[in-house]
């Protein structure tokens, strides 16, 4: 079993600079590891200040980096060595002076050497006082900064340690980790012309005009796997069943609400699609007939029969196709897990299946977090709890990898198993 995180072997340079949201890098330092990150810290003498160079080390799991003429560097990371280490440099928090000194192109303390040392993108989080930040000078300095590529995060709006309320606070830590995953996404661009259809959310079976049968689908993971996969440089047909989300940025939503409806749309993606992936909780079956008015109660008549007639399996009409794409399924069980979730895989012709047991309070249906066990006809993969973009993420980067095996070892492209 293998374990992928999103920021596995990604190398963040946290350049930390003396503002009162320093206190903060302790936590980001231990979220941006826990999704796989590598990092250093740099330390400039201010920020030491606010938060000990001991947290720093502790947390961060290396020597802190603070001094250009360290003769005790040379023997470790000397600057230059720091600045080709990373695949970021985050700035985090970067106040007003750090900000102007690197429009100034200074390079007399060891972080604004590295800046400039470095080939690596720079990602800068302005953290000040609201009047300090919108000082014409500072503003002005972060242009600069944004037209040399420097990626801007932040400042967010807020009450800020001085009693001020605006802008001027760094992002949290919650997003700034989230930016970062996103910038390797987008920067790897795995999905480049490549197709992808996901269904999501619930269907709807209608019994008469204002009744239906439904289940608890929230469309969260469907979603967050469209918006990843997006980011992640794919075009993203996204057909969903009745649910209140946003669409992604860029996503091509298709609405729909019963299953034949989903059943039509999906096979007319098929000639488009290079990976099929069914993450709607598509009801099993639908009332045989649908009343055209409202149905009534019947007068002391206290048992109602209703028949109900299968609905068409999606997913395996579509990898049954002779041009089947590569097909992923979700398994919501709650019992027998990984058996079920084998059984589908064959007997629906499946590439992949991602189970999860919805039997689990807090995980699953409609609910915040995932964990999924990601099985295919040979390997089995672990995608622990989390919220459900950093799951998605996971889960497309393990889709990316056998969707690769697959495409490139020719008796497999384009068969079934
Ligand atoms: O409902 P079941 O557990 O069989 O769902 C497994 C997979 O099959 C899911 O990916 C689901 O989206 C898909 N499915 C489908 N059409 C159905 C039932 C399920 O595409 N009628």
């Amino acid at each position: 079993m293998s374990v992928i995180y999103p920021l596995t072997g990604k190398k963040i340079l946290l350049g930390i600079s003396g503002g009162i949201a320093a206190y903060k890098c302790a936590e980001l330092t231990r979220r941006l590891k826990d999704q796989g990150a590598d990092v250093r810290i740099v330390m400039t003498s201010a920020a030491k200040e606010f938060i000990t160079p001991l947290t720093m080390q502790a947390v961060s799991g290396h020597a802190i980096a603070d001094d250009l003429l360290d003769p005790r560097a040379k023997s470790g990371m000397g600057h230059i060595e720091l600045a080709k280490w990373a695949d970021l440099v985050l700035l985090a928090p970067a106040t007003a002076n750090l900000i102007a000194r690197l429009r100034a192109g200074l390079a007399d303390e060891l972080l604004t050497t590295l800046c400039l040392a470095t080939p690596s993108p720079i990602a800068v989080s302005p953290a000040m006082n609201m009047e300090m930040y919108q000082a014409a000078a500072t503003q002005e300095n972060i242009s600069v900064l944004a037209q040399r590529g420097m990626l801007i995060w932040g400042p967010g709006k807020g009450p800020q340690a001085c009693g001020d309320i605006g802008p001027g606070r760094m992002l949290e830590t919650s997003e700034l980790v989230s930016n970062v995953v996103d910038f390797f996404n987008i920067q790897q661009s795995l999905f480049a012309n490549v197709n992808i259809t996901i269904t999501a959310g619930p269907t709807q079976e209608a019994l008469d005009p204002v009744r239906y049968i439904s289940n608890y689908s929230s469309g969260k993971m469907g979603f967050a796997l469209a918006e990843v996969a997006q980011k992640m440089g794919a075009n993203v047909s996204l057909i969903s069943g009745p649910v209140p989300l946003q669409t992604p940025a860029h996503v091509n939503r298709i609405n729909v609400k019963s299953a034949l409806e989903m059943h039509q749309a999906s096979l007319a993606k098929l000639a488009y699609c290079d990976i099929f992936i069914g993450c709607a909780a598509v009801a099993d079956y639908r009332p045989e007939a649908v009343a055209p008015q409202k149905m009534k109660k019947q007068q002391g008549i206290d048992n109602f029969t209703l028949k109900l007639v299968k609905n068409p399996d999606i997913i395996a009409h579509v990898a049954m196709d002779i041009n089947r794409p590569f097909c992923v399924g979700f398994a919501a069980e709650t019992e027998d897990v990984a058996g079920y979730a084998r059984d589908k895989l064959k007997r629906k012709n499946l590439d992949l299946i991602a189970a999860n047991n919805v039997a689990i309070v807090g995980q699953g249906f409609n609910s915040e977090q995932n964990a999924l066990t990601v099985f295919s006809a040979s390997d089995i993969f672990d995608i622990s709890l989390a919220d459900k973009k950093t799951v998605a993420y996971q889960l497309l980067e393990i889709i990316y990898q056998q969707y690769n095996l697959l495409d490139t070892c020719p008796q497999n492209n384009g068969s079934s198993q």
